[in-house]
């Protein structure tokens, strides 16, 4: 392994701590690996100022709405305790990854991607995820997170990503 591949690790881990939370360790290596991939596929060398979304003017980044939809995701399951604990963890950091592919830096500005105009996040997402070897129940989540999962029975875990992330959403839309 590299030196450049072993500092991205590590980028990925602090960026996103909660990666800890996941008792698996090999599902830990692979959402780390999802990043990483997503990194290469969007051209990405730092990715800590994308903001969370195009659809408005925000100062909140893709990685604050990442780590604060895992949070509130793991405050429930703690309550609830009959969800897949690793599962909820692992689709909520994955969740937007997508979004790598889905946006670009262009004069200084984020901007959608060209090929974000044909493919969005959930599903350039589903395909990072199955590639950095994420079980299909973490993929499932990502797929159904947003409208496209309206086609499908969401999992109680997808179930419970999607409100999160619509949550954050919805609050952070209305400021
Ligand atoms: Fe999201």
């Amino acid at each position: 392994m590299t030196g450049g591949i072993k500092v991205n690790k590590d980028y990925i881990k602090k960026l996103l701590p909660e990666i800890n939370e996941i008792k698996n360790l090999k599902l830990r290596q692979a959402v780390i690996n999802a990043w990483l991939l997503a990194m290469d596929r969007g051209k990405w060398k730092k990715i800590e100022k994308i903001p969370f979304t195009l659809l408005k003017q925000t100062s909140r980044t893709l990685v604050e709405h990442t780590r604060c939809v895992t949070r509130m995701a793991i405050a429930v399951a703690k309550t609830r305790r009959d969800l897949d604990f690793d599962v909820v963890v692992a689709g909520g950091l994955v969740h937007d990854v997508g979004k790598l592919m889905e946006c670009e830096l262009r004069n200084n500005k984020y901007v959608k991607s060209a090929y974000g105009k044909l493919v969005r996040h959930p599903v350039s997402g589903y395909g990072l995820v199955i590639d950095a070897g994420l079980p299909v129940e973490v993929a499932h989540i990502v797929a159904a997170h947003s409208e496209e999962g309206e086609k499908v029975t969401r999992s109680p875990e997808a179930v419970l990503i999607h409100h999160c992330d619509f949550i954050d959403y919805e609050i952070e839309r209305q400021k």
